[in-house]
């Protein structure tokens, strides 16, 4: 993909996330690994803020460059404005911290220790998914506030169960992940542990995490979950079990 088409298609997801009603203020970030897309100019560009160390060293995503959305930032704003709205980072040569390089000094996304801990092993394993997705699906979060769909197993046969595309399109299932803080290294622990074998991560009573090619791919692997979580709250709130 071409750099331009990979933040135009950031920018229209970011606008059908908001239309969905899973990106309520700043809910929701994206990161998507656009090392092969940028030029030479680009690799010059001086940091616009101090670095940052990670809390986890990454050695595989040495000198990687990614587009963040920023931490605070609104998936409607990033739609209509996408660099104003996310910023472009860089892992230094030790692996152990980035820099925003590009194109405003916007920090990027609290999520950053799940989104980075997933391209870790992306890139690590020679994978060809470039997008990492954090949202707020609404259905899905609902389930996961209920005790029967607490394990991995039960709600992922129950997705299947709903139409035939989820089986199709997300034949791992969903892998469940207790509850645990926003941004922290907890859950960005258990989301590597469950993404490795599953389409997508449910953070219990919080959102959902996937992994595509692109971040339409990403995008639609929740789209397909949710549709499926759709159908089930829809059979319980007609008073059937
Ligand atoms: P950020 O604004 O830092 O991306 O956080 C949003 C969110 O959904 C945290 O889980
Ligand atoms: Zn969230």
């Amino acid at each position: 993909m071409l750099f331009t088409d990979t933040i135009n298609a950031c920018a229209e997801v970011a606008g059908i996330l908001w239309q969905k009603g899973w990106a309520e203020r700043n809910g929701g970030n994206l990161v998507v690994n656009i090392t092969d897309e940028i030029d030479d100019t680009m690799r010059r560009l001086p940091p616009l803020a101090p670095a940052v160390r990670l809390a986890v060293p990454l050695p595989a995503l040495t000198g990687r460059y990614f587009y963040c959305k920023g931490t605070g930032c609104r998936m409607r704003d990033l739609a209509r404005k996408p660099m104003d709205n996310g910023s472009i980072i860089r892992i230094a040569p030790d692996g152990a911290s980035y820099e925003v390089i590009a194109c405003k000094p916007i920090m990027p996304t609290s999520e950053l220790p799940s989104h980075l801990a997933v391209h870790h092993k992306l890139v690590e394993t020679g994978s060809d998914k470039k997008a990492t997705l954090h949202t707020h699906p609404t259905e899905l979060v609902a389930l996961s506030h209920l005790p029967q769909y607490a394990s991995t197993d039960e709600l992922s046969r129950c997705l299947w169960d709903m139409i035939p595309e989820t089986r199709l399109f997300c034949p791992k299932g969903i892998g469940v992940l207790p509850y645990a803080e926003p941004g922290s290294e907890e859950l960005a622990e258990g989301t590597l542990r469950l993404i490795v074998s599953h389409d997508a991560v449910l953070w219990a009573k919080h959102g959902v995490f996937s992994i595509g090619t692109d971040i339409i791919d990403a995008f639609d692997t929740i789209d397909i979950l949710n549709k499926s979580a759709q159908i089930r709250c829809s059979i319980l709130v007609a008073g059937n079990q």
